[in-house]
């Protein structure tokens, strides 16, 4: 077989010295031009330090400033990890620097107050002023584009009901809890102790307490920052069931029923996922374990600690039902409940048919938007899995509504709530309440400089680092904790009074109105669909949602049959 002519590769032709110019080959010139700075700073050091023997001694303070420059080239033209650096020593590092100051001149300097992520400069500059008492009045009128997509408002009344002065409560927990609780509107979102400072911990407690709501511990434990200042808790289990644990990981009841009837703990939480990084567990290297996280974890010290992506304690939604019964009488009969950011739509409405099959609810759900925080999560976790809140909240409230349960399991919201208008939003379809967990992080001065992985956060929120912490004064930031709280439930209460209603619980989807077009606007029941009292099991057909209702298992999380098309074989 006659062997093809292989190509003959040549390496590039290196430049010669003194080739194209009369001294100096273009290459060195280029790198005499890369290097000028270096050069420049090398000879103006040594000429300061002849000048300092020579002729006056303040040359040495010249030398003295220059000489660490030299040290930043001669590392610069060495090291080899940064390209830039080696080709350009001392002045590249200068674009490092813009770098990390990239954050803070677009927030300060560039970005208009809409224009900010995730949260714009207007949404955080209302949270600081009413977290701080000030005034949040509003001159002039709106700076919002009303004809703009998305522009959102609520109707109101011209018969307008008087503002509530006692603020609204919600009461968690049926006929199965022997010990109901009754919820503030707004609470504090689960944020764990090792996330969150002992400071930041301590002053949301504390606010939570001032304000009336609660403060759900996020997963990774009950702390003693938690519980030091006795503010209302909700006990979030996560797959690591820290603090409830065996040494293998696996749950253990008794170690949850030693806390959970503790009378601070008002409910449990059973995490199933989060919007930021849905279907992922976690890591604590063995390093950050601390004694003091291994104390409250419940964890050996000098093992790494995993926090699984699925729970052990059930393998399907019939089983996961069993296990919020027994939560339910471990905790001496406290409201349990479950947060989930919406996955697969069928697996909504298999807990939706396992709550049917078993007879047992949980007392309350809570929708976990896709929008949500986290402490670090990867990026396309963060951006590309999970269901928007507005959506997973109306298929959980459809699920619920649809089989006739609603009225036995509370609903609650998060995801990007700020304002007195976004928890309308929210209650107008479905919730019953809202919890916010980075608008409190405002509160205590999160700045949002978004480093909360690297443990040098700048206003001490999410970092362990006592240097740090310093700066977040538990008293002070509880108050302001406490008054974010007041405020944006006060201005619930405006909304709620303007449109002519008594209770946040009156709204429904026709109270809000959506901008689809620069030329149409409709209501939100004119935009999605919102079923029927008991739908889902009289004429699911009938639905939108029939074809994942009939993939639904109570005994699977996997769906019956595939959902939509099948892959071409
Ligand atoms: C720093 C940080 C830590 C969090 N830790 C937890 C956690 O341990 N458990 C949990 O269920 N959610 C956790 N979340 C998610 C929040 O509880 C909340 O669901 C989400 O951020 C949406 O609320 P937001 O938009 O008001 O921040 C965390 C969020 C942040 C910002
Ligand atoms: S200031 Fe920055 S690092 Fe600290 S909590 Fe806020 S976003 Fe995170």
């Amino acid at each position: 077989m006659p062997v093809a002519p292989q190509p003959e590769y040549k390496s590039a032709p290196q430049p010669e010295g003194g080739a194209d110019g009369l001294f100096m080959s273009s290459s060195a010139r280029g790198l005499l031009r890369r290097w000028s700075v270096f050069i420049a700073v090398t000879v103006i050091a040594l000429v300061s330090l002849l000048l300092s023997f020579t002729s006056h001694q303040a040359w040495l303070i010249v030398f003295c400033v220059l000489f660490p420059l030299v040290l930043v080239g001669i590392f610069d033209v060495t090291q080899s990890e940064h390209s830039l650096l080696r080709n350009y020593p001392v002045i590249g590092s200068v674009r490092w620097i813009f770098e990390a100051m990239r954050p803070y001149l677009r927030q300060y300097l560039m970005e208009d107050d809409q224009s900010e992520r995730p949260y714009n400069r207007e949404d955080r500059s209302i949270i600081y002023a009413r977290a701080k008492n000030e005034e949040d009045r509003q001159p002039f009128g709106t700076e919002l584009d009303t004809y703009a997509a998305e522009y959102e408002w609520m109707t109101h009344s011209l018969a307008p009901a008087p503002v509530a002065h006692e603020p609204f409560r919600v009461t968690v927990g049926g006929s199965a809890c022997a010990k109901p609780y009754s919820a503030s509107v707004l609470n504090v979102s689960a944020m764990s102790f090792g996330s969150l400072g002992r400071n930041a911990i301590e002053a949301l407690n504390l606010g939570a307490k001032t304000a009336g709501c609660y403060h759900d511990t996020g997963e990774g434990g009950l702390s003693p920052y938690h519980r030091i200042h006795g503010g209302d808790i909700v006990w979030e289990l996560g797959s690591g069931y820290f603090g409830a644990r065996n040494r293998d990981g696996t749950f253990s009841p008794e170690r949850f029923a030693e806390r959970a009837t503790d009378p601070q703990v008002k409910m449990v939480e059973i995490k199933l996922s989060q919007g930021a990084k849905p279907g992922h567990g976690g890591v604590l290297p063995a390093a950050k374990v601390t004694p003091e996280i291994a104390e409250i974890r419940g964890i050996p010290l000098g093992e790494d600690c995993i926090s699984p992506s699925r729970h052990s304690a059930f393998s399907t939604p019939a089983q996961m039902m069993e296990f919020v019964a027994q939560l339910r009488e471990l905790s001496g009969g406290k409201p349990v409940g479950i947060k989930l950011c919406v996955g697969h739509p069928s697996e909504v409405f298999a807990l939706a048919k396992a709550m049917v099959k078993t007879g047992i609810q949980p007392d309350f759900v809570v929708v976990d938007g896709a929008e949500g925080g986290t402490g670090a999560a990867p990026h396309e976790l963060a951006d590309h899995l999970g269901m928007p809140l507005r959506e997973g909240l109306i298929l959980m409230r459809n699920a619920l509504v649809g089989t006739g349960l609603r009225q036995n399991v509370r609903l609650a919201a998060s995801g990007k709530v700020t304002s007195g208008f976004s928890m309308a939003a929210n209650m107008a379809i479905g919730a019953d309440w809202c919890n916010a967990a980075r608008a409190f992080m405002f509160s205590l001065g999160c700045v949002m400089s978004m480093r909360c992985h690297t443990g040098t956060c700048p206003t001490g929120v999410t970092t362990n680092d006592p240097h740090l912490q310093r700066g977040l004064v538990v008293d002070e930031k509880a108050e302001r904790v406490a008054s974010f709280h007041r405020h944006t439930v006060h201005a619930l209460a405006e909304l709620i009074a303007a449109a002519g209603l008594e209770h946040p619980g009156d709204l429904l989807p026709h109270h809000v109105w959506h901008r689809v077009s620069p030329i149409e606007v409709k209501a939100l029941d004119r935009i999605y669909t919102f079923l029927e009292a008991g739908s889902l099991l009289d004429a699911p057909d009938e639905t939108p949602y029939a074809a994942e209702w009939h993939a639904a298992d109570a005994d699977s999380f996997a769906p019956r049959q595939t959902v939509g098309p099948r892959r071409a074989a």
